[in-house]
């Protein structure tokens, strides 16, 4: 059979070029990316073999792994990072990672590991980092960790440990420790003397959220501790300060004691013992009489920054709450429900330069922030603050950031930000903004970025920017901005990205030519409007030659979205263009003719049901492309297409069902490529795709192991790979034995080719024969012997005798050639057909199961049939005695090719009028024997 021939061609080729089997490039639930096998979310219960030996990283998160044991990972010579995060690991088999001797970082967090046995982490030498909080960890062996001597990290919070004796088991081994996270478990006390009174490494050490009754240290062991963190904002604890000697904490310079609970003199000798080092406090969630922490604390002579969150301070603060505090820097009191703030409270801090007040309940900017001078940062997100007058900033001269968002600020005015002319970040966004009042008409000569979205901005009035001559970034989306006049932008000729998403412009907006002031533009959002492109002289990009990115997803739209020709005109810089979700039904070639840069396409989630190769000729230099979602039926525009740097192909979700060697072939550069929830077809048409899949060695080939068949019915749910290549070709045996060895294989190559040479040179024979044969009736072309030849399988002949004989025959007087009446005897079967089609005007197949199975694939009438379908002249006239469906037509493939070309008679739906039929079929045998001709009839016949 000719078209099993050709795929058996391609498979011994590949046999050819791989003799050994060799393991591919995809695999079975893993992606490769950047030398890290990723295998998120992916229900696996055992971790897979099958991860390339040179993989750097391996992703093995959210998954259900329970155990791991000593053979499990494949060695993995060059792994530095493996992340086991989210499993249901409850046991580590000892020198489970023995097999991967360059480890430096790995991750347990979130598992069940409750006890750590003996020798669980051997072979792991290199390890520098180790992350395993969030299990049940109660029990330590005397071996766990000696393998770890150069672990610097050690985050073992969120889990069971009780006895600071356990400690000594960790750190007994890692003389290299410089952080040790022991946060959320159960020690009671943390006793110096019982881990080690030899001098520690360590930089950072984390004790919060232990119910931590005794603090005691008798041995200079924190010689180079420089950040410690005590307290239980959680617990109710009173814990006993006892370090014999107030330079053993000399070097701490950042201290947490959030939720700490203690007598105040042991607070005080705390405090001394870090007094000339510390220079950064937290006490967050303090149960202690806050005014008199804060002026201990504030008393330290190094101390610069203070966070005083969550202490609930409502008016707590007065005139004099501060007042010793006047070497603070930083002062972070958010999250603390504020409501009032008296006008003098910050009068000492005369050196703050930042301050955080986000998450309070104040309802204006506390006039206590007029005072501070040297300010360079103020907060005031999330407050409920209604307005802001001119007076508010009018003495912050040095600000450099001022945070507003959510807020419910609902206007401004042309003088709030008149004096910050060091401003550069604004942050307004999330308040409820109708106007602008010109606030930034002639201010802020040095702003960088300005926050406005989330407001309820309806239109941008000419010039409202003009001042923002510095700005960069400008944040717009989630308002209600309708209309744009020409001069919106004006101004703002050093804006380099500017987002406009989820507004309400229309083309009516950007004709306006508002976007010609952006001539620095490299990123413009405008995904979620309600903008129909139309042929326009001005297009509205034409000024933004350095537009780099332009996103332009899911306009809201009645109707379909079309690109204009001229719609990216100007924009011969573009590197992105994204027009996902836009209904878009087609694309003209010359769409992306004035963005020759582009390398970054999406067009997916489209009513795209063809692309033509010559929509990217104008793009060569295309990198990355989606066409997820695009109704697509076929690849083949690739082919022609020349994209020779395409990497990236996303191509999900879309209508074919077979890819072929000569779409692959025409991507050269393909790295990655993603064909998940296509409906494969699997048969012997993607024999080729399985191989490249399974071998390749560039390209991998997203989630390939779960690809599965939709035709034939009988493969319905089986998984492409899965499929039985071997069935495809003739003798299994010989197949098998010719893979072999080289030998074989040398006489594999010499009797294929003479086998593939033989069936080609007997096609030769019949063209070139059919062709001089041709040639020779062509100009006698009247003297047609018959009329039809009817090709049928001989179990249908009752029907051609019943049925079709006395019909064309008797009543409508054709002249008929049947195989069993008309052939001569004793010339061969060939020449009889040859002849017979020759010397009739249309030939007849009568169609049916049967007839596919021996008759189409015949030899003889797969020569003939050669002619017929290859040259221009359309004689053929197709019955189907019963209703075959598309996909049991798919191993046809010139049948299939044919049919999707023309339509055809079907006998099992003319039973009810039979007579339309006949006359159908009277009129098809009429026609002459031109295309056009031919086609208009069955277009008839089709309506029937
Ligand atoms: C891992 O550590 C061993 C010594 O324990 C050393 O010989 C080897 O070179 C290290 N490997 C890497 C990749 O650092
Ligand atoms: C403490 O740090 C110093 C300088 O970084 C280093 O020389 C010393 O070895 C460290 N101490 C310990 C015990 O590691
Ligand atoms: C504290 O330790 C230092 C040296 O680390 C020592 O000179 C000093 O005498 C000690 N003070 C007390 C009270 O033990
Ligand atoms: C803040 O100062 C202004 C005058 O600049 C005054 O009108 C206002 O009442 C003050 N606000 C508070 C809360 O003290
Ligand atoms: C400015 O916009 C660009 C592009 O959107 C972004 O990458 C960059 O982070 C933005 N800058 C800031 C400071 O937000």
């Amino acid at each position: 059979m000719g078209f099993c021939k050709l795929n058996m061609f391609f498979l011994l080729m590949f046999m050819i070029y791989f003799p050994v089997p060799v393991s591919g490039f995809s695999l079975q639930s893993c992606t490769v990316s950047i030398n890290t096998a990723v295998c998120v979310k992916k229900r696996l219960t055992a971790i897979p073999k099958d991860v390339p030996p040179t993989v750097t990283g391996f992703d093995l998160s959210v998954n259900r792994l329970t155990r791991i044991q000593q053979s499990d990972f494949p060695p993995l010579p060059l792994l530095l990072f493996m992340d086991l995060n989210r499993n249901k690991i409850s046991e580590i088999d000892p020198g489970a990672f023995r097999t991967l001797t360059s480890l430096r970082r790995l991750n347990l967090n979130n598992n069940k590991v409750i006890k750590l046995g003996e020798r669980v982490f051997d072979g792991l030498n290199n390890l520098t980092v180790l992350r395993i909080n969030y299990n049940q960890i109660k029990v330590l062996s005397s071996t766990s960790f000696q393998s770890l001597t150069k672990l610097e990290v050690l985050d073992i919070s969120h889990n069971k440990l009780q006895k600071s004796a356990d400690l000594e088991l960790i750190l007994h081994h890692m003389p290299q420790l410089q952080e040790l996270v022991l946060r959320g478990n159960s020690l009671k006390a943390f006793n110096s003397w019982e881990i080690t009174n030899r001098s520690l490494a360590l930089h950072i050490l984390d004790l919060t959220l232990n119910p931590l009754k005794d603090f005691k240290v008798t041995s200079d062991i924190f010689q180079n501790l420089t950040r410690l963190k005590l307290g239980n904002p959680k617990g109710n604890e009173q814990t006993i300060w006892d370090v014999k000697n107030h330079t053993f904490l000399s070097r701490v310079s950042n201290l947490d004691i959030s939720g700490l609970i203690m007598t105040l003199d042991d607070m005080k000798s705390l405090l001394e013992a870090v007094t000339s080092s510390l220079t950064s406090l937290r006490m967050n969630s303090m149960k202690l009489n806050h005014s008199q922490l804060i002026n201990m604390s504030c008393s330290l002579p190094t101390m610069f920054i203070l966070q005083f969150q969550f202490n609930k301070l409502k008016n707590k603060i007065d005139s004099y709450f501060f007042k010793s505090c006047v070497h603070l820097t930083e002062l972070d009191l958010a999250n603390n429900y504020i409501e009032h703030i008296p006008e003098n409270a910050f009068m000492t801090l005369k050196d703050l330069k930042v301050l955080i007040l986000s998450n309070n309940k104040l309802s204006s900017v506390p006039n206590a922030t007029r005072t501070l001078q040297n300010l360079i940062e103020l907060d005031l997100s999330s407050n409920n603050i209604g307005s802001v007058t001119c007076m508010d900033f009018s003495n912050n001269v040095k600000l450099k950031e001022l945070a507003l968002k959510n807020n419910s600020i609902q206007t401004l005015s042309d003088c709030v930000f008149k004096n910050l002319l060091q401003l550069q970040v604004l942050r307004l966004q999330s308040n409820q903004l109708i106007q602008l009042n010109k606030a930034f008409e002639k201010n802020l000569p040095n702003l960088k970025r300005l926050y406005l979205n989330g407001n309820k901005l309806k239109k941008i009035s000419a010039k409202e920017f003009a001042g923002l001559r510095s700005l960069q970034n400008l944040t717009l989306h989630q308002n209600q901005i309708k209309d744009l006049v020409e001069d919106s932008f004006v101004g703002l000729t050093n804006l380099t990205d500017i987002n406009l998403q989820t507004n309400c412009l229309t083309m009516k907006a950007l004709k306006t030519g508002a976007f010609n002031a952006l001539i620095n533009l490299r990123s413009l959002d405008l995904t979620s409007n309600h903008i129909k492109f139309e042929p326009l002289s001005h297009p509205p990009f034409s000024n933004l030659s350095r537009l780099e990115r332009l996103f332009f997803m899911g306009q809201h739209l009645n109707g379909n979205q079309h690109l204009s020709i001229n719609s990216l005109q100007g924009l011969n810089n573009l590197l992105y263009f994204n027009a996902r979700k836009n209904h878009l039904t087609n694309l003209d070639n010359d769409t992306f003719t004035y963005t020759p840069k582009l390398e970054y396409l999406d067009i997916g989630s489209n009513d795209l049901k063809t692309l033509s190769s010559q929509l990217f000729a104008p793009i060569k230099n295309l990198k990355n492309l989606y066409i997820h979602r695009t109704a697509l039926h076929s690849l083949d525009f690739f082919i022609e297409a020349n994209l020779t740097k395409l990497e990236f192909l996303e191509g999900r979700h879309n209508q074919y069902s077979v890819i072929t060697e000569k779409v692959i072939k025409s991507l050269p550069s393909l790295l990655f490529v993603d064909f998940t929830y296509i409906s494969f077809s699997c048969d012997c048409d993607n024999v080729w795709f399985i191989n490249w899949t399974r071998a390749n060695k560039q390209t991998q080939v997203n989630d390939a192991y779960n690809y599965s068949c939709n035709y034939p019915d009988n493969f319905k749910g089986k998984k492409l790979l899965d499929f039985d290549i071997t069935s495809c070709l003739p003798d299994k045996g010989f197949i098998h034995f010719a893979s072999t060895t080289g030998v074989i294989l040398f006489f594999l190559v010499i009797s294929f080719t003479y086998h593939f040479m033989r069936s080609h040179l007997y096609y030769a024979y019949h063209l070139i024969w059919a062709w001089l044969f041709d040639s020779r009736y062509k100009n006698k072309q009247a003297s047609h012997r018959y009329d039809a030849f009817i090709s049928y399988n001989s179990n249908d002949e009752p029907w051609v005798i019943e049925q079709l004989l006395p019909r064309l025959e008797g009543e409508q007087g054709w002249r008929l050639c049947l195989h069993h009446r008309d052939f001569e005897p004793g010339r061969s079967i060939i020449d009889n057909i040859t002849d017979a089609i020759y010397s009739s005007r249309k030939t007849i197949c009568v169609i049916s199961q049967r007839y596919l199975r021996s008759e189409w694939c015949s030899r003889e009438v797969q020569t003939a049939s050669f002619r017929l379908f290859d040259e221009q002249e359309d004689v053929l006239i197709l019955i189907f005695l019963e209703d075959i469906p598309t996909y049991m037509l798919s191993p046809y493939h010139r049948m299939r090719k044919l049919l999707k070309k023309q339509t055809y008679l079907n006998w099992s739906r003319a039973a009810d009028q039979p007579d339309v039929f006949w006359e159908n079929l009277r009129k098809a045998l009429q026609t002459g024997n031109k295309p056009d001709g031919e086609k208009l009839l069955l277009t008839v016949i089709e309506t029937q």
